[in-house]
Protein backbone atom coordinates (compact mmCIF):
# COMPACT_ATOMS: atom_id res chain seq x y z
CA UNK A 1 0.00 0.00 0.00
CA UNK A 2 1.07 3.67 0.01
CA UNK A 3 0.50 5.04 2.78
CA UNK A 4 0.39 8.94 4.03
CA UNK A 5 2.52 9.26 7.30
CA UNK A 6 2.05 12.73 9.44
CA UNK A 7 4.82 13.09 11.71
CA UNK A 8 7.13 10.44 9.63
CA UNK A 9 9.91 13.13 10.63
CA UNK A 10 9.50 12.28 14.05
CA UNK A 11 10.40 9.85 16.29
CA UNK A 12 8.32 6.90 16.10
CA UNK A 13 6.96 7.85 12.70
CA UNK A 14 10.74 8.00 11.35
CA UNK A 15 11.15 4.19 12.38
CA UNK A 16 7.29 2.99 11.58
CA UNK A 17 8.77 4.15 7.85
CA UNK A 18 11.69 2.12 8.01
CA UNK A 19 9.35 -1.30 8.46
CA UNK A 20 6.94 -0.31 6.26
CA UNK A 21 9.38 -0.22 3.04
CA UNK A 22 10.58 -3.64 4.84
CA UNK A 23 7.28 -5.14 4.35
CA UNK A 24 6.82 -4.07 1.04
CA UNK A 25 4.88 -0.55 1.89
CA UNK A 26 6.02 3.04 0.25
CA UNK A 27 4.95 6.14 1.99
CA UNK A 28 4.46 9.88 1.55
CA UNK A 29 5.43 11.89 4.52
CA UNK A 30 3.79 14.87 5.86
CA UNK A 31 5.09 17.04 8.27
CA UNK A 32 5.67 20.74 9.80
CA UNK A 33 8.97 19.68 11.23
CA UNK A 34 8.35 21.94 14.38
CA UNK A 35 9.03 18.76 16.55
CA UNK A 36 12.03 17.04 14.53
CA UNK A 37 14.40 17.39 11.57
CA UNK A 38 14.25 16.01 8.35
CA UNK A 39 17.39 14.70 8.27
CA UNK A 40 16.08 11.71 10.25
CA UNK A 41 14.29 11.02 6.52
CA UNK A 42 17.57 11.40 4.70
CA UNK A 43 18.73 8.38 7.27
CA UNK A 44 15.61 6.51 6.61
CA UNK A 45 16.54 6.39 3.45
CA UNK A 46 19.69 5.24 3.87
CA UNK A 47 18.84 2.52 6.32
CA UNK A 48 16.10 1.22 3.57
CA UNK A 49 18.44 2.13 0.16
CA UNK A 50 15.43 4.00 -1.13
CA UNK A 51 16.07 7.32 -2.58
CA UNK A 52 14.00 10.03 -2.33
CA UNK A 53 10.81 9.27 0.17
CA UNK A 54 8.03 12.16 -1.24
CA UNK A 55 8.59 14.42 1.73
CA UNK A 56 6.17 17.19 1.94
CA UNK A 57 6.96 20.33 5.05
CA UNK A 58 3.26 20.92 5.03
CA UNK A 59 0.94 21.24 8.66
CA UNK A 60 -2.18 19.05 8.86
CA UNK A 61 -4.16 22.11 9.35
CA UNK A 62 -3.14 23.72 6.21
CA UNK A 63 -6.15 22.11 4.21
CA UNK A 64 -4.77 23.73 0.57
CA UNK A 65 -1.36 21.76 1.45
CA UNK A 66 -3.27 18.23 2.06
CA UNK A 67 -4.96 18.95 -0.86
CA UNK A 68 -1.91 19.09 -3.45
CA UNK A 69 -0.10 16.02 -1.74
CA UNK A 70 -3.77 14.68 -2.34
CA UNK A 71 -3.30 15.69 -5.72
CA UNK A 72 0.07 14.16 -6.27
CA UNK A 73 -0.03 10.96 -4.85
CA UNK A 74 -2.83 7.84 -4.84
CA UNK A 75 -2.91 7.57 -0.80
CA UNK A 76 -4.50 3.91 0.65
CA UNK A 77 -4.17 4.76 4.14
CA UNK A 78 -2.68 7.07 6.81
CA UNK A 79 -0.64 6.50 9.65
CA UNK A 80 -1.12 9.80 11.68
CA UNK A 81 1.47 10.36 14.12
CA UNK A 82 1.23 14.01 13.24
CA UNK A 83 1.20 16.05 16.82
CA UNK A 84 2.13 17.65 20.22
CA UNK A 85 2.81 15.93 22.61
CA UNK A 86 4.77 17.26 25.42
CA UNK A 87 2.69 16.99 28.55
CA UNK A 88 3.76 19.82 30.77
CA UNK A 89 3.55 22.53 27.94
CA UNK A 90 -0.01 21.13 27.30
CA UNK A 91 -1.13 22.01 31.12
CA UNK A 92 0.52 25.66 30.24
CA UNK A 93 -0.68 25.78 26.21
CA UNK A 94 -4.13 24.03 26.21
CA UNK A 95 -5.31 25.95 23.22
CA UNK A 96 -2.02 25.15 21.46
CA UNK A 97 -2.64 21.34 22.20
CA UNK A 98 -6.20 21.15 21.08
CA UNK A 99 -6.19 23.37 17.87
CA UNK A 100 -2.73 21.24 16.92
CA UNK A 101 -4.12 18.09 17.67
CA UNK A 102 -7.91 18.45 17.03
CA UNK A 103 -8.09 20.80 14.23
CA UNK A 104 -5.04 19.18 12.45
CA UNK A 105 -6.95 15.80 13.05
CA UNK A 106 -10.09 17.23 11.69
CA UNK A 107 -8.56 19.11 8.49
CA UNK A 108 -6.97 15.70 7.90
CA UNK A 109 -9.63 13.38 8.13
CA UNK A 110 -11.51 15.52 6.03
CA UNK A 111 -9.05 15.62 2.99
CA UNK A 112 -8.64 12.02 3.27
CA UNK A 113 -12.95 11.43 2.95
CA UNK A 114 -13.26 13.71 -0.12
CA UNK A 115 -10.55 11.69 -1.75
CA UNK A 116 -11.76 8.40 -1.05
CA UNK A 117 -9.32 7.31 1.63
CA UNK A 118 -11.46 6.10 4.60
CA UNK A 119 -8.43 4.33 5.96
CA UNK A 120 -6.39 5.63 9.43
CA UNK A 121 -4.23 4.47 12.24
CA UNK A 122 -4.15 7.02 15.04
CA UNK A 123 -1.20 7.20 17.52
CA UNK A 124 -3.17 7.35 20.30
CA UNK A 125 -1.64 6.16 24.03
CA UNK A 126 -2.47 4.75 27.26
CA UNK A 127 -2.92 8.46 29.08
CA UNK A 128 -6.83 7.44 27.79
CA UNK A 129 -7.06 5.31 30.79
CA UNK A 130 -6.32 8.05 33.34
CA UNK A 131 -5.95 6.38 36.57
CA UNK A 132 -6.95 2.60 35.07
CA UNK A 133 -9.86 1.10 37.13
CA UNK A 134 -7.57 -2.10 36.78
CA UNK A 135 -3.82 -3.56 36.05
CA UNK A 136 -2.64 -4.93 33.84
CA UNK A 137 -4.99 -2.60 31.50
CA UNK A 138 -6.87 -4.30 28.88
CA UNK A 139 -8.93 -2.46 25.87
CA UNK A 140 -11.68 -3.57 28.23
CA UNK A 141 -11.02 -1.38 30.77
CA UNK A 142 -12.76 1.86 30.75
CA UNK A 143 -11.52 5.15 29.25
CA UNK A 144 -10.73 7.51 32.39
CA UNK A 145 -10.31 10.71 33.29
CA UNK A 146 -6.89 12.33 31.38
CA UNK A 147 -4.72 14.75 34.35
CA UNK A 148 -3.68 17.15 31.27
CA UNK A 149 -4.56 18.37 27.39
CA UNK A 150 -2.67 16.09 25.71
CA UNK A 151 -4.48 13.41 27.35
CA UNK A 152 -7.63 14.58 26.80
CA UNK A 153 -6.70 15.21 22.80
CA UNK A 154 -6.04 12.17 22.35
CA UNK A 155 -9.27 10.47 24.19
CA UNK A 156 -10.80 13.33 22.17
CA UNK A 157 -9.89 11.89 18.59
CA UNK A 158 -10.56 8.59 19.94
CA UNK A 159 -13.93 9.62 20.14
CA UNK A 160 -14.26 11.42 16.84
CA UNK A 161 -12.56 8.89 14.94
CA UNK A 162 -14.83 6.21 16.39
CA UNK A 163 -18.29 8.32 15.82
CA UNK A 164 -16.88 8.93 11.59
CA UNK A 165 -16.19 5.63 11.55
CA UNK A 166 -19.86 4.60 13.07
CA UNK A 167 -21.39 6.71 10.86
CA UNK A 168 -19.43 5.60 7.59
CA UNK A 169 -18.57 1.87 7.55
CA UNK A 170 -16.37 2.37 4.83
CA UNK A 171 -13.49 3.66 7.29
CA UNK A 172 -11.34 1.12 8.52
CA UNK A 173 -10.09 3.20 11.66
CA UNK A 174 -7.33 1.69 14.26
CA UNK A 175 -6.62 2.95 17.48
CA UNK A 176 -3.15 2.05 18.86
CA UNK A 177 -2.74 2.93 22.63
CA UNK A 178 1.16 2.86 22.86
CA UNK A 179 2.97 2.77 26.68
CA UNK A 180 6.23 3.92 27.16
CA UNK A 181 7.90 3.77 23.97
CA UNK A 182 11.83 3.79 24.26
CA UNK A 183 15.05 2.26 22.70
CA UNK A 184 16.09 3.69 19.25
CA UNK A 185 16.33 1.69 15.87
CA UNK A 186 19.48 -0.61 16.34
CA UNK A 187 21.66 1.11 13.92
CA UNK A 188 22.01 3.80 15.98
CA UNK A 189 20.85 6.12 12.97
CA UNK A 190 17.58 7.15 13.98
CA UNK A 191 16.26 8.03 17.91
CA UNK A 192 14.59 10.23 19.75
CA UNK A 193 15.88 13.83 19.92
CA UNK A 194 13.88 15.86 22.29
CA UNK A 195 14.17 19.73 22.50
CA UNK A 196 15.11 21.12 26.03
CA UNK A 197 15.38 19.03 29.05
CA UNK A 198 13.79 15.35 28.33
CA UNK A 199 10.24 15.01 29.74
CA UNK A 200 10.34 11.47 29.47
CA UNK A 201 12.97 8.79 31.80
CA UNK A 202 14.69 7.43 29.38
CA UNK A 203 16.08 10.33 27.25
CA UNK A 204 16.80 11.89 30.58
CA UNK A 205 18.76 8.59 31.68
CA UNK A 206 21.03 9.20 28.12
CA UNK A 207 21.76 12.18 29.04
CA UNK A 208 22.82 11.75 32.29
CA UNK A 209 24.64 8.82 31.29
CA UNK A 210 26.79 11.06 28.51
CA UNK A 211 27.31 14.19 30.94
CA UNK A 212 24.78 16.73 29.68
CA UNK A 213 22.88 16.51 32.84
CA UNK A 214 24.32 15.83 36.64
CA UNK A 215 21.89 13.24 37.89
CA UNK A 216 18.58 11.50 37.13
CA UNK A 217 15.77 13.12 39.77
CA UNK A 218 13.26 9.89 40.50
CA UNK A 219 9.82 11.26 41.11
CA UNK A 220 9.07 9.62 44.43
CA UNK A 221 10.09 6.33 46.04
CA UNK A 222 6.47 5.98 48.16
CA UNK A 223 4.57 4.49 45.84
CA UNK A 224 2.70 1.52 46.85
CA UNK A 225 5.05 -0.47 44.37
CA UNK A 226 7.63 -2.96 45.21
CA UNK A 227 10.67 -0.28 45.43
CA UNK A 228 8.50 2.73 45.85
CA UNK A 229 9.25 4.61 42.32
CA UNK A 230 6.78 4.25 39.44
CA UNK A 231 5.88 1.05 37.15
CA UNK A 232 5.28 1.96 33.43
CA UNK A 233 5.08 -0.70 30.73
CA UNK A 234 8.40 0.16 28.26
CA UNK A 235 8.34 -0.49 24.82
CA UNK A 236 11.10 -0.74 22.04
CA UNK A 237 10.04 1.49 19.44
CA UNK A 238 10.95 -1.04 16.51
CA UNK A 239 8.54 -3.07 18.09
CA UNK A 240 5.62 -0.64 18.13
CA UNK A 241 6.67 0.21 14.27
CA UNK A 242 5.71 -3.53 13.89
CA UNK A 243 2.71 -2.73 15.38
CA UNK A 244 1.31 -0.55 12.64
CA UNK A 245 2.55 -2.99 9.80
CA UNK A 246 0.04 -5.67 11.63
CA UNK A 247 -2.12 -3.29 11.61
CA UNK A 248 -2.58 -2.30 8.26
CA UNK A 249 -3.10 -5.78 7.37
CA UNK A 250 -6.05 -5.38 9.93
CA UNK A 251 -7.02 -2.67 7.58
CA UNK A 252 -6.54 -4.66 4.00
CA UNK A 253 -8.55 -7.28 5.86
CA UNK A 254 -11.72 -4.19 6.05
CA UNK A 255 -11.65 -4.63 10.26
CA UNK A 256 -13.95 -1.09 10.50
CA UNK A 257 -12.81 -0.15 14.10
CA UNK A 258 -10.14 -1.84 15.85
CA UNK A 259 -8.79 -0.36 19.54
CA UNK A 260 -5.56 -1.96 20.40
CA UNK A 261 -3.09 -1.78 23.09
CA UNK A 262 0.68 -1.53 21.74
CA UNK A 263 2.88 -2.44 25.20
CA UNK A 264 5.03 -6.06 26.60
CA UNK A 265 2.95 -6.65 29.14
CA UNK A 266 5.81 -6.33 31.61
CA UNK A 267 6.13 -3.12 34.40
CA UNK A 268 9.55 -1.79 35.67
CA UNK A 269 9.62 0.26 37.97
CA UNK A 270 11.87 3.80 37.39
CA UNK A 271 15.12 2.15 39.63
CA UNK A 272 14.35 -0.83 37.74
CA UNK A 273 15.41 0.75 34.61
CA UNK A 274 17.99 2.53 35.88
CA UNK A 275 19.43 -0.93 37.21
CA UNK A 276 19.07 -2.21 33.51
CA UNK A 277 21.02 0.76 31.66
CA UNK A 278 23.78 0.54 34.32
CA UNK A 279 24.00 -2.99 33.98
CA UNK A 280 23.51 -3.38 30.06
CA UNK A 281 25.80 -0.34 29.39
CA UNK A 282 28.25 -0.01 31.86
CA UNK A 283 27.49 3.26 32.47
CA UNK A 284 27.04 4.60 36.11
CA UNK A 285 23.84 6.80 36.13
CA UNK A 286 23.88 9.23 39.63
CA UNK A 287 19.83 9.86 40.68
CA UNK A 288 18.54 11.37 44.00
CA UNK A 289 14.70 10.99 45.11
CA UNK A 290 12.60 13.64 44.43
CA UNK A 291 8.96 14.60 45.29
CA UNK A 292 5.99 13.20 43.12
CA UNK A 293 5.35 14.52 40.00
CA UNK A 294 1.79 16.42 39.43
CA UNK A 295 0.02 13.97 37.28
CA UNK A 296 1.82 10.56 37.70
CA UNK A 297 0.00 7.37 38.46
CA UNK A 298 1.74 4.76 40.74
CA UNK A 299 1.92 1.65 37.78
CA UNK A 300 0.65 1.35 34.01
CA UNK A 301 1.09 -1.84 32.15
CA UNK A 302 -0.98 -3.22 29.65
CA UNK A 303 -2.55 -6.93 29.01
CA UNK A 304 -1.34 -6.55 25.39
CA UNK A 305 -3.45 -10.39 24.31
CA UNK A 306 -5.87 -8.61 21.78
CA UNK A 307 -3.30 -7.46 19.41
CA UNK A 308 -1.77 -10.67 19.31
CA UNK A 309 -5.01 -12.34 18.69
CA UNK A 310 -6.23 -10.31 16.12
CA UNK A 311 -3.20 -8.54 14.77
CA UNK A 312 -0.63 -11.17 14.97
CA UNK A 313 1.31 -8.58 16.99
CA UNK A 314 3.50 -9.27 19.95
CA UNK A 315 6.57 -7.23 21.39
CA UNK A 316 10.01 -8.68 20.74
CA UNK A 317 12.57 -6.86 22.20
CA UNK A 318 13.19 -7.24 26.07
CA UNK A 319 14.48 -4.45 28.64
CA UNK A 320 18.16 -4.68 27.19
CA UNK A 321 17.54 -3.90 24.12
CA UNK A 322 15.75 -1.22 25.19
CA UNK A 323 18.10 -0.01 27.43
CA UNK A 324 21.11 -0.67 24.78
CA UNK A 325 19.64 0.97 21.44
CA UNK A 326 18.52 3.98 23.87
CA UNK A 327 22.09 4.15 24.67
CA UNK A 328 23.63 3.39 21.18
CA UNK A 329 21.68 6.26 19.89
CA UNK A 330 22.53 9.13 22.31
CA UNK A 331 26.26 7.84 22.38
CA UNK A 332 26.65 7.55 18.51
CA UNK A 333 24.53 11.22 17.66
CA UNK A 334 25.47 13.53 21.44
CA UNK A 335 23.83 15.92 19.60
CA UNK A 336 20.78 14.16 18.30
CA UNK A 337 20.48 15.59 14.14
CA UNK A 338 22.01 18.62 15.33
P1 LIG B 1 7.40 13.43 17.74
O1 LIG B 1 7.20 14.80 18.26
O2 LIG B 1 8.79 12.93 17.58
O3 LIG B 1 6.66 13.27 16.33
C1 LIG B 1 5.50 14.00 16.02
C2 LIG B 1 5.74 14.66 14.67
O4 LIG B 1 4.58 15.42 14.29
C3 LIG B 1 6.91 15.65 14.71
O5 LIG B 1 7.80 15.35 13.65
C4 LIG B 1 6.25 17.02 14.51
O6 LIG B 1 7.09 17.90 13.79
C5 LIG B 1 4.99 16.65 13.74
N1 LIG B 1 3.86 17.58 13.90
C6 LIG B 1 3.31 18.06 15.04
N2 LIG B 1 2.27 18.87 14.76
C7 LIG B 1 2.15 18.88 13.41
C8 LIG B 1 1.27 19.54 12.50
N3 LIG B 1 0.29 20.37 12.93
N4 LIG B 1 1.42 19.33 11.18
C9 LIG B 1 2.40 18.50 10.72
N5 LIG B 1 3.27 17.89 11.51
C10 LIG B 1 3.15 18.07 12.85
O7 LIG B 1 6.56 12.43 18.65
P2 LIG B 1 6.51 10.84 18.69
O8 LIG B 1 7.04 10.42 20.00
O9 LIG B 1 7.07 10.28 17.45
O10 LIG B 1 4.94 10.63 18.74
C11 LIG B 1 4.18 10.33 17.58
C12 LIG B 1 2.72 10.25 17.96
O11 LIG B 1 2.56 9.24 18.96
C13 LIG B 1 2.16 11.52 18.59
O12 LIG B 1 0.84 11.70 18.13
C14 LIG B 1 2.20 11.25 20.07
O13 LIG B 1 1.22 11.99 20.75
C15 LIG B 1 1.88 9.77 20.08
N6 LIG B 1 2.37 9.10 21.29
C16 LIG B 1 3.67 9.24 21.66
C17 LIG B 1 4.13 8.64 22.83
C18 LIG B 1 5.55 8.84 23.29
O14 LIG B 1 5.81 8.68 24.48
N7 LIG B 1 6.49 9.17 22.42
C19 LIG B 1 3.25 7.86 23.60
C20 LIG B 1 1.93 7.71 23.18
C21 LIG B 1 1.50 8.34 22.02
C1 LIG C 1 8.02 7.30 33.39
C2 LIG C 1 8.32 7.11 34.88
C3 LIG C 1 8.02 9.10 36.17
C4 LIG C 1 11.29 11.35 34.28
C5 LIG C 1 4.37 10.00 29.43
C6 LIG C 1 3.04 10.61 29.06
C7 LIG C 1 2.21 9.62 28.32
C8 LIG C 1 2.98 9.05 27.13
C9 LIG C 1 4.33 8.55 27.51
C10 LIG C 1 2.47 10.28 25.16
C11 LIG C 1 7.32 7.80 35.79
C12 LIG C 1 9.47 8.68 36.18
C13 LIG C 1 10.38 10.37 34.63
C14 LIG C 1 12.28 11.72 35.23
C15 LIG C 1 11.38 10.08 36.76
N1 LIG C 1 3.23 10.02 26.12
N2 LIG C 1 10.43 9.75 35.84
N3 LIG C 1 12.30 11.07 36.44
O1 LIG C 1 4.72 9.78 32.53
O2 LIG C 1 4.56 7.29 32.08
O3 LIG C 1 4.13 8.88 30.27
O4 LIG C 1 5.04 9.56 28.23
O5 LIG C 1 1.37 9.84 24.97
O6 LIG C 1 1.06 10.28 27.90
O7 LIG C 1 2.37 11.01 30.23
O8 LIG C 1 6.43 8.61 31.06
O9 LIG C 1 8.86 8.70 30.80
O10 LIG C 1 7.65 10.73 31.71
O11 LIG C 1 7.85 8.69 33.13
O12 LIG C 1 11.45 9.55 37.87
O13 LIG C 1 13.12 12.62 35.01
O14 LIG C 1 9.59 7.71 35.16
O15 LIG C 1 7.64 9.62 37.41
O16 LIG C 1 7.15 6.99 36.93
P1 LIG C 1 4.90 8.65 31.62
P2 LIG C 1 7.75 9.26 31.61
Amino acid sequence: MNILVTGGAGFIGSHTLIELYRAGHTAVVVDNLCNSNSESLRRVEGIVGVDGIPFYRTDIRDREGLERVFAMHRLDACIHFAGLKAVGESVERPWEYYENNISGTLVLVDVMRRHGCKNIIFSSSATVYGDPAEIPISERCPKGRCTNPYGWTKSMLEQVLTDIQRADPEWNVVLLRYFNPVGAHPTGRIGENPNGIPNNLMPYITQVAIGKRPELGVFGNDYPTPDGTGVRDYIHVVDLANGHVCALKAIERACGLGIYNLGTGHGYSVLEMVRAFERVNGVKIPYCVKPRRAGDIAACYSDPAKAERELGWKAKFGIDEMVRDSWNWQRLNPDGYN
